[in-house]
């Protein structure tokens, strides 16, 4: 009998607890302010207009859906960038961000020329280790977060990264890092693309809450673009699962940027070998809602604002978690969690404190002290400060 899985065994207890004040803040999904899972309009929208189509459901390409992977790249990279208008990159669709990591991993493992070992910032999402091991890769990894301080550990980083041995595998969260909520600043990521370029580092970058982490779809697509624009051949994963609350709809991009339009059309077909005995083709249905959403004007820019609504309100919860401990009368800084980003919050609590949290006041949370802010509403956000504060004093 293998264990069950980190994160999902800790819904698995929340599901048994009878208490009505329990808060669920293990898994990474977007709740609206009733604590509700939460579809877009734009998604119920363009479902609307796929249905009045009567489509068919024939096999899509190996690749995926064209107008989707043409609109996904686009959004990632920008619609007027180069490496898009030379043709010198190739996206193909994959099973969500999960997906596209394996197939990337599998991709690396066939064909990079490098060592093949992978340094993922620590901590990092807890599907990269296995992801990668399992498609045939070495783990490695550099220093990201400081516990002194809840935030980046950019000379640590800085550091470690200096000294990875030439073109090996480096992988950047692009924003809203799991599970820490801490980014690079601007300045910061240049330092780490001139640092990552003088060691020749093969980047892949692991996208999968662009829009979340300030609300806005370019702001956060700007390392990505950065190291593009500074030379870096970068390899890239997409999600639509947080910013189109596509979760279940396993939409997602895997894209490779090349030297020429040559060695793209070279890449996609040992991408189409890959994949035609993984899965054969993917699954149509998320990929038009995500292409329909995208292409379609309207539907776009209402997708752009519910976006950064439900930033926003991700924001405003982290504000009033703050205030909340305050009033309660915590003595501790806080900073940290309104200073960091994205779906979570990693508060710094030690794993007895969780424990308790969990036990007195069946607040579920994964042991390392992440907290999913989606979770948190205007109701419950003074219980969790209540409970936060009980057990650090
Ligand atoms: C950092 C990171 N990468 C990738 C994913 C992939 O998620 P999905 O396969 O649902 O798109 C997640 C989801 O939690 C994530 O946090």
């Amino acid at each position: 009998m293998g264990p069950p899985d980190p994160i999902l065994g800790v819904t698995e207890a929340f599901k048994r607890d009878t208490n009505p004040k329990k808060m669920n803040l293990g898994v990474g999904a977007y709740r609206d302010d009733q604590g509700k899972p939460f579809v877009l309009s734009c998604v119920r929208k363009a479902e609307a207009l796929m249905t009045s189509k009567q489509l068919d459901k024939e096999y899509l390409p190996i690749g995926g859906f064209g107008e989707f992977t043409k609109a996904c790249a686009q959004l990632a990279l920008g619609a007027d960038n180069e490496v898009l208008k030379s043709g010198r990159s190739v996206t193909v669709q994959t099973i969500s961000g999960t997906g596209s990591l394996r197939i990337g991993g599998n991709y690396l493992a066939r064909f990079h020329t490098g060592p093949h070992d992978v340094y993922l910032p620590k901590p990092s999402w807890g599907n990269h280790t296995p992801i990668f091991r399992d498609a045939g890769m070495q783990l490695k990894a550099y220093r990201y977060y400081d516990p002194s301080t809840c935030g980046f550990d950019f000379k640590g980083a800085l550091d470690d990264i200096s000294k990875i041995p030439e073109k090996s595998i480096i992988v950047l969260h692009a924003c809203a890092h799991n599970p820490t909520g801490v980014d690079p600043r601007p300045e910061q990521w240049k330092e780490i693309s001139d640092i990552v370029k003088k060691r020749n580092l093969l980047v892949f970058f692991d996208m999968a809450y662009q829009g979340f982490a300030s609300g806005d779809i370019d702001r956060d697509a700007w390392a990505v673009r950065h190291f593009i624009e500074t030379g870096h051949n970068i390899v890239l994963s997409q999600s639509f699962a947080k910013n189109m609350g596509l979760y279940a709809e396993r939409v997602g991009g895997f894209t490779v940027v090349c030297k020429d339009a040559e060695e793209a059309k070279r890449v996609e077909s040992q991408l189409k070998i890959l994949i035609r005995p993984i899965y054969s083709n993917p699954p149509i249905n998320g990929a038009r809602i995500a292409a329909t959403i995208l292409n379609t004007p309207d539907l776009h820019s209402l997708w752009l604002e519910e976006v950064h609504g439900m930033a926003n309100r991700i924001i405003k919860m982290r504000e009033q978690l703050v205030a909340g401990l305050k009033q309660q009368g915590s003595s501790h800084n806080w900073q940290h969690v309104t200073d960091q980003i994205g779906m979570f919050c990693f508060t710094g609590l030690k794993p007895e404190q969780v424990e308790r949290l969990t036990k007195e006041f069946s607040v579920y949370m994964t042991k390392d002290g992440r907290i999913s802010m989606a979770g948190v509403t205007t109701a419950n956000v003074g219980y969790l400060a209540e409970g936060i504060h009980a057990v650090t004093k």
